[in-house]
C-alpha cells in the first residue's frame, strides 16, 4: 500500500469525542517508550507526525491520524509507566480500556512488544483481556534493530512458547524496526488486506 497522506485529526480523553467512527480504525497499544509513536511515523513516512520520546510516558491522549482519507490510525499512551502517579495510571489504564471495549470500528489492535525482553505479565494479560472480549490483534516485535537477527529469532521463538502456555493458536506477529524500516510493507500489506474484507 502507498501513503499518500496522512495527518493528525484529533487528540482526546473520551470515546465519544473520537472521530466518527466511520472508517476502519488501527490502534497501537504497549508497554510505555515500547516505540509506539515511532512506528505510526516509520509506516507513514512522517517523522514528526506522532510525537516520541526517549522518556516513557509521552504519549497521554488518544490520538487520531486519518491516512489516504481512508482509515485511522491511533497512537494511544503506554501502560506500565511507573514514574506518572497511580492516579493516572489509572485513568490512562481505564480509558485504553474502555476505547477498547467500545471503539465500534476497531479493525485490528497492533500490541506492541519490545524485541529485546522476555513475556512480561501486563502484555500477556493485556492480550487475554483482548481475547476475552474478542477484539482482533496481532503481535508487533518493535526495535529489532538493537539486536542480532539471530539473538532477535531466539527471543521470538521464546515469546512464542510462552504464548503457547495459554493461546490455542499463537496470535500472528509481526518483527519491526523504526530505525530500518524493517516489517513495514508486511503491516501495510496486512491492514490493506483488512480493508478490503
Ligand atoms: P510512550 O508514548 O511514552 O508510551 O512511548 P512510545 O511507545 O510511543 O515510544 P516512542 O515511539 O516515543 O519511542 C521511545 C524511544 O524508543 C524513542 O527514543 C525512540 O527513538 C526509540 N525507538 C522507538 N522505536 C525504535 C526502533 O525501532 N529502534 C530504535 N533503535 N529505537 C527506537
Ligand atoms: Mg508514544
Amino acid at each position: 500500500m502507498t501513503i499518500r497522506e496522512a495527518k493528525f485529526l484529533t487528540s482526546n480523553t473520551r470515546v465519544d469525542q473520537c472521530p466518527a467512527p466511520t472508517l476502519p480504525e488501527y490502534a497501537f497499544i504497549g508497554r510505555s517508550n515500547v516505540g509506539k509513536s515511532s512506528l505510526i511515523n516509520m509506516l507513514t513516512g512522517q517523522k514528526g507526525l506522532a510525537k516520541t520520546s526517549s522518556l516513557p510516558g509521552k504519549t497521554q491522549l488518544i490520538n487520531h491520524f486519518l491516512i489516504n482519507n481512508e482509515w485511522y490510525l491511533v497512537d494511544l499512551p503506554g501502560y506500565g509507566y511507573a514514574k506518572v502517579s497511580k492516579e493516572s495510571r489509572a485513568q490512562w489504564a481505564k480509558m485504553i480500556n474502555y476505547y477498547m471495549s467500545k471503539r465500534e470500528n476497531l479493525s485490528c489492535v497492533f500490541v506492541l512488544i519490545d524485541s529485546r525482553h522476555e513475556p512480561l505479565a501486563p502484555d500477556l494479560e493485556f492480550m487475554e483481556k483482548l481475547g476475552s472480549e474478542g477484539v482482533p490483534f496481532v503481535i508487533v516485535f518493535t526495535k529489532t534493530d538493537k539486536l542480532s537477527g539471530s539473538r532477535t529469532q531466539q527471543n521470538i521463538v521464546s515469546y512464542a512458547a510462552k504464548l503457547q502456555e495459554t493461546w490455542d493458536e499463537i496470535p500472528r506477529y509481526f518483527i519491526t524496526s523504526a530505525e530500518t524500516k524493517l516489517g513495514r510493507e508486511e503491516l501495510l500489506g496486512f491492514i490493506d488486506e483488512i480493508n478490503q474484507q
